[in-house]
């Protein structure tokens, strides 16, 4: 499903590579941690699956990254983002609305969903994911709801992704 293979980068604005000779063969229903020393690699290997490397970060690449079967520098971003939905480390500043319903809502409108759809979606995403314990004010400043931000941001990515 998601598969590097011999992929090297170096940043634009940077003398040296960020990644070297990277390989990588992730499989439908694989959960994989990145790990590794600060700086090693592991942001850049997400930007490169999310699309943000080359279309939003410039820089030399070689080898290929392949998702869903695209080869995603080649894809344009809007078609990436129908597949691939990233949380980012401050979920907060990936947020566009002021409630949660209409954050999940977000992704489903850009999309152009019918509204039905999008209802559909914002429904299933919310009780698959259990929210009983979940305040609709994603706003406050509380720690346990800080703490669930980037449960908000996974499900607006899970809720508008096919
Ligand atoms: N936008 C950028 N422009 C130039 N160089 C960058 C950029 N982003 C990252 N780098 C460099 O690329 C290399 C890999 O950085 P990256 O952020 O991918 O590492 P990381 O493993 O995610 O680190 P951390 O654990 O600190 O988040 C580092 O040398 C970093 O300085
Ligand atoms: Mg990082």
């Amino acid at each position: 499903m998601i598969q590097l293979s011999n992929v090297n980068f170096k940043y634009n604005n940077s003398s040296r590579g960020a990644l070297y000779d990277i390989s990588l063969d992730i499989h439908k229903g694989e959960c994989v941690l990145l790990c590794g020393d600060s700086g090693c690699g592991k942001t850049t290997v997400t930007r490169l699956i999310n699309g943000l490397i080359p279309h939003f970060y410039e820089g030399e690449l070689t080898g290929s990254v392949r998702v869903c079967g695209m080869n995603v520098p080649e894809e344009e971003i809007y078609t990436v983002s129908r597949k691939v939905g990233s949380v980012f480390q401050n979920p907060r500043s990936q947020f566009f609305c002021l409630d949660t319903s209409s954050e999940l809502a977000f992704g489903c409108e850009n999309l152009g969903m019918p509204v039905e759809q999008i209802n559909e979606r914002v429904k299933y995403a919310q009780k698959s994911w259990n929210w009983k314990i979940f305040w609709t004010e994603i706003y406050l400043n509380c720690p346990v709801v800080k703490s669930k931000e980037s449960h908000v941001a996974l499900c607006q990515r899970c809720s508008r992704i096919s």
